[in-house]
């Protein structure tokens, strides 16, 4: 059971569009209307399976064909068949298709769900579909609830295809207890003239989007683009054009004259600089990771933007775990080679370590949310089937993916190629002013970056919490490009500071300060939580906080990646051209 399901779930992944529909009807095929979830309106993540509410199924119970990936599973798309009889271009007039039977817990159940303004979803041909479980009205103090009988679809078709479906709620039925209430369903199907390819246009919202904010908050990070780039190349050309002069005229100077000069500044650190980072092992993992999460992120960008990936139920999903997977090589050879650099000698302790570094952390979050969303019978609930495919991928495609790359860095990448020699001795670090302390400089880093940002993580994180449809990944590719730069500038200034401090321990200063980008960032989801969302109760806490912080740990990891790449290529450039007696 499971191994089939696995080999389906494998072979999903492998045709990342796959499937089961190929979108074209002929008259009077049959359109399967599927049910998905119910759930809070303002919540979108908190979905519970359709039938989880007593609603009633129609009496059809065989379908051709019945179709799940692995990423609808894993975020709780579930897809049960309606039970009702839909062919192509076939109207139907308003007919009864089952009768709920209002127990007390029936009852119970239904005017929950109205009072917390549930909604349910369902799929026709892919196309979501969305409605109001029912209604509740005040009259004299008295509130009574009730509930939605009649469905009434207008399906849209041009040619042989689907391209437009609308729902209507009729018929409003009080619920009272003991009551039957039967459910109804009407189809009509109209000629539309909307295109196969736009038929997704109408779920998108230009006017969230607001083109006009948006290309204002990247116009502005732009400047600031443009400000740092220009202050980071000036501020460097200067100061080190005259470090340079001062140096070279300490070269002239006799022995006795040197004692008593003023040495000071980066050149000091000489000896030091190049010393490894302290926990080598966990420093060269978290860089393996951020250089293959930079380069999922990107790939995804641009799948996105080629593909138009939010048509596809779960593919966006689907693309990240293929690309994750593929890219482990990447995260082998950055994380291996720097580890062999820095003179580490553990090297497969630290490849397990790259390699698991992030899938145990997702996953262990996840298990831990689904622990409480199984307690609360949400379908948000992992099946156990998606659980071992998920560690059948880890262990049987990321980790030996992970050991090729990390032979090959160790190999290709691994003699120490550092511009100058290390002492045996490290050199005491002086006393310095407050503000060059590394953990202060690693708290200003993260600021600029996260003022480059903040925009659009508020669409990103509303498109997730809420029902907007995210589609403008061509400004995501943008802000993606202007936060690597800004990262990388804000780090080589802070990296240049601490230097001239006389404190060699950049490496981590500067991963770090990168990286601080996504405190600031999960600060601000706080900022959302309280103030975006009406989420309430334990699951919907648990579940916001502990996505978000694996959200802000991902983004922390390769902000701090990107930084530490730019600061290194820094450091061994000015080393590089100074001459050490
Ligand atoms: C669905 O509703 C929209 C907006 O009211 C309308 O333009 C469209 O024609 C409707 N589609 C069908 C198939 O009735």
């Amino acid at each position: 059971m499971a191994w089939s399901r696995l080999v389906l779930v494998l072979l999903a992944l492998t045709l990342v569009c796959g499937d089961e529909h190929n979108h074209v009807y002929e008259d009077n095929d049959e359109v399967v209307l599927w049910m998905s979830t119910v759930g809070p309106y303002h919540n979108r993540q908190e979905t519970y399976s359709y039938f989880s509410l007593p609603f009633c199924a129609g009496a059809k119970a065989v379908i051709s064909h019945y179709h799940e990936t692995l990423s609808e599973a894993l975020q709780g798309i579930e897809l049960e068949f309606s039970g009702l009889d839909i062919e192509f271009k076939a109207d139907i007039s308003k007919t009864e298709y089952c009768e709920i039977e209002l127990s007390e817990k029936n009852q119970k159940a239904f005017v929950y769900a109205v009072k917390n303004q549930y909604w349910y979803q369902m799929y026709i041909d892919d196309l979501p579909v969305w409605g109001v479980v029912g209604e509740a009205e005040e009259n004299n103090d008295v509130v009574s609830y009730y509930i939605w009988a009649h469905k009434k679809l207008d399906i849209g078709y041009n040619g042989k295809q689907i391209v437009d479906v609308n729902l209507t709620s009729e018929n409003k039925v009080k619920l009272t207890q003991g009551a039957r209430i039967p459910l109804s369903y009407e189809v009509n199907w109209k000629q539309s003239k909307v295109k196969f390819e736009d038929r997704f246009d109408k779920y998108l919202d230009p006017n969230f989007f607001q083109h006009r904010i948006h290309w204002f908050s990247i116009f502005n990070s732009f400047m600031m683009v443009i400000f740092l780039v220009g202050l980071v190349s000036m501020i460097l050309m200067r100061t080190l054009r005259k470090d340079y002069a001062r140096y070279s005229r300490d070269e002239e100077m006799d022995d006795m004259e040197r004692d008593l000069g003023d040495e000071y500044g980066w050149k000091q650190v000489h000896g030091d600089v190049f010393r490894p980072a302290g926990h080598p092992m966990i420093f060269s993992a978290l860089v393996g990771a951020g250089y293959q999460v930079t380069v999922v992120v990107l790939s995804v960008i641009i799948f996105a933007i080629l593909g138009e990936l939010y048509t596809e139920r779960g593919s966006m999903l689907s693309t990240a775990i293929f690309v994750y997977a593929a890219t482990s090589p990447i995260n082998g050879y950055a994380g291996g080679g720097l580890y062999a650099r820095m003179g580490g000698r553990i090297w497969i302790k630290q490849m397990v370590l790259s390699a698991f570094l992030l899938p145990v952390l997702v996953c262990g979050t996840a298990f831990f949310i689904n622990f409480i969303a199984m307690y609360y019978h949400a379908s948000r609930a992992i099946p156990f089937g998606s659980m071992v495919a998920v560690t059948c991928i880890c262990i049987f495609v990321i980790l030996p993916l992970t050991l090729v790359g990390t032979i090959l860095g160790r190999n290709l990448a691994g003699t120490p190629d550092a511009p100058c020699r290390v002492n045996a001795v490290p050199r005491p670090i002086p006393e310095k002013k407050w503000f060059m302390e590394p953990l202060v400089i690693i708290t200003l880093g993260g600021i600029l970056p996260f003022g480059s940002i903040f925009i659009e993580m508020y669409f990103i994180f509303t498109s997730f919490w809420a029902y907007k449809i995210y589609y403008v990944y061509g400004f995501m590719l943008l802000v993606f490009v202007i936060l690597m730069i800004v990262t990388v500038c804000v780090t080589i200034v802070c990296t240049y500071f601490l230097l001239n401090a006389e404190d060699y321990r950049w490496q981590w200063t500067s991963f770090l300060a990168a990286g601080s980008t996504a405190g600031y960032v999960y600060v601000y989801s706080f900022y959302y939580f309280f103030f975006k969302t009406k989420m309430y109760g334990l699951f919907q806490t648990a579940f916001y906080f502990g996505y978000m912080a694996l959200f802000s740990l991902a983004l922390g990891i390769m902000c701090g990646t990107v930084g530490y790449i730019g600061t290194n290529a820094f450091v061994r450039k000015i080393y590089s051209t100074v001459k050490i007696d």
